[in-house]
């Protein structure tokens, strides 16, 4: 069979599998010591003070709108050109997702978009670094300090991505930030998520959410009887554990982050100056910003005599399976029909999504992989 490159995959080493089989052959499969290991890991890599280790990134965004007593009738300002996660974890809630346009050089949320949107019953906003490059924290934050509102980040394309002084998931500039570790991601547990936050109340109540809102730790008890099974129940929470299967791969990913972050920098950097003199517009990079490149994007312009889709097949037809990330959220079928939204209400994401194409960047690939995808793009625009 002729060689295929998707756009994105997992990269697996003896190491991860050992790790898996030494939890197979011992006594937790969850709710053991690999839980705690990761989360303690992942906050210091980040440089948060707390960690909490969830199934997926899904539902870290659901807790994390808990967690920030995001009720019924509040609203939630992300971007439209996300994952559609980004936005459902404020209806899981019973909020409003209102979706904001984008900023068209970056890709990011807008900020006078951001402005605009702000309503009485703003309660956060969930800024996603979309393709690993982060968003203007420190803006971001003046604005939610002047409206006093919750910052979650979606930060589920950025582990290992810095903004100025800080690196992602520290919350230097936010309440919490949430990564995935689905399988295309920097890091991977299979599926998996985390939150991360430097406030305890938060780290406590997302703790007991994960866990059906049960605690068995006698300092949070309300009752005075306790004995030796009890617990208590006190919050409508959900089974969102990781195993520790999942958090052993996760702890031995994690030693690898720093060189996948790097290797995906470099293939960028690769496939930059390799496409220089196409007639495509390419990722930038602004002052301050380290973009850990989960996706890289190529957008046609008005110089590609091909359309996005004819480039989409072409490549397909050349064993180079890309995705385009997104449909802006405000145009999925739910979005339109049950929220009201529709075509022509994010302009500026309605062309980028017209003109995208997410091409293949991952740890796995050789140098053979992206010395063909350069080719094969150079020949499929021409
Ligand atoms: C920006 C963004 N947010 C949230 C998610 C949800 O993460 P998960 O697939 O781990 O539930 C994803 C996953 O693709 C994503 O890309």
């Amino acid at each position: 069979m002729s060689r295929q490159i998707p756009y994105g995959r997992q990269y697996i080493d003896e190491d991860d599998i050992n790790a898996v089989i030494k939890v197979l052959r011992g006594n937790f499969l969850t709710t053991g010591p690999y839980v705690k290991e990761f989360e303690d890991r992942f906050a210091a890599y980040v440089g948060a003070s707390y960690a909490v280790a969830v199934s997926s990134g899904t539902a870290a965004l659901h807790l994390a709108c808990l967690a920030g007593d995001i009720r019924r009738g509040a609203e939630v300002i992300t971007s439209t050109m996300s994952f559609a996660a980004s936005a459902n974890c404020a209806l899981y809630v019973g909020a409003k997702p209102v979706l904001a346009d984008i900023d068209k050089k970056t890709g990011n949320i807008s900020l006078d978009e951001i402005e605009r949107r702000i309503s009485k019953k703003t309660r956060a906003i969930i800024p996603v670094h979309y393709s690993g490059l982060p968003c203007f924290m420190d803006e971001i934050q003046e604005i939610a300090r002047k409206y006093n509102y919750l910052i979650i980040e979606d930060a589920c394309h950025a582990l290992g991505a810095r903004y100025k002084d800080s690196q992602i998931g520290d919350c230097k500039y936010s309440d919490m930030a949430v990564f995935s570790f689905h399988p295309v991601k920097h890091i991977t547990t299979g599926e998996g998520g985390m939150i991360t936050t430097n406030s305890k109340p938060i780290y406590d109540r997302l703790v007991m959410l994960r866990s059906h809102g049960i605690t068995r730790d006698q300092k949070f008890f309300m009752e005075e009887i306790h004995d030796g099974w009890y617990y208590e129940m006190q919050m409508l929470g959900y089974n969102y554990r990781l195993t520790d299967i999942q958090a052993a791969l996760g702890t031995s990913q994690l030693k690898k982050v720093d060189q996948f972050v790097n290797k995906r920098r470099e293939i960028a950097q690769m496939y930059t100056e390799a496409f220089l003199d196409l007639p495509l517009d390419l990722p930038i990079e602004p002052a301050g910003c380290t973009n850990s490149y989960h996706l890289y994007l190529v957008k046609t312009n008005k110089d590609t005599r091909i359309n996005r889709a004819g480039l989409y097949d072409r490549l397909k037809n050349k064993g180079i399976y890309c995705q385009v990330h997104y449909m802006p959220i405000h145009t999925l079928p739910f979005y339109r029909n049950e929220l009201g939204y529709n075509w022509g209400d994010c302009p500026v994401a309605e062309d980028h999504y017209n003109r995208v194409l997410s091409i293949p960047v991952y740890p796995a690939m050789d140098y053979r992989d992206v010395e063909m995808v350069i080719s094969a793009l150079g020949e499929a625009v021409i």
